[in-house]
């Protein structure tokens, strides 16, 4: 199967970023880590700070893919336009979050793209990502 991990924006600083928070290892080590755990499918990854890279890569991908796991990051809060890019697309996108956003600040308790999406994954660190792409493995098609 194909997938592409799509990260939003801050998330090129993860490692560095708030480590108490999101953890100490970059996305791009995990990500070999991942990659080495399910050779016999592509796991793509993109990451962009800029919402219309996002959504050009959600148009691109979406009508390729197998699944897409997405951290929108603070745009899983407030983007409309990504919401209704996850809607045009008919793969699935499974929303993802390092942190576990229903203990944190409350304007964080709401996502704009979760009813878009197949399903929500929360609150794991970074076993968030091999989680959503489990549950696309294991999606009857
Ligand atoms: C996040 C949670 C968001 O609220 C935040 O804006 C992020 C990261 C997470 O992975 O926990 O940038 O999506």
């Amino acid at each position: 199967m194909n997938f592409i991990i799509l990260n939003g924006p801050n998330l090129n600083l993860l490692g560095k970023r708030e480590p108490e928070v999101y953890g100490h290892r970059s996305f791009e080590d995990f990500l070999e880590e991942l990659q080495k755990k399910y050779t016999e499918h592509s796991i793509r990854y993109f990451q962009s700070n800029h919402e219309g890279a996002l959504i050009d890569t959600l148009h691109e991908y979406g009508f390729q893919v197998d699944g897409i796991v997405f951290n929108a990051g603070a745009y899983t809060h407030t983007s409309i336009a990504i919401a209704d890019a996850i809607r045009a697309i008919p793969a699935p996108v499974i929303e993802v979050h390092i942190s576990n956003v229903f203990k944190r600040e409350s304007f964080r308790h709401h996502s704009v793209l979760a009813e878009a999406c197949l399903g929500s994954i929360s609150g794991f660190g970074l076993d968030s990502y091999r989680l959503a792409i489990e549950a696309l493995v294991n999606q009857p098609r």
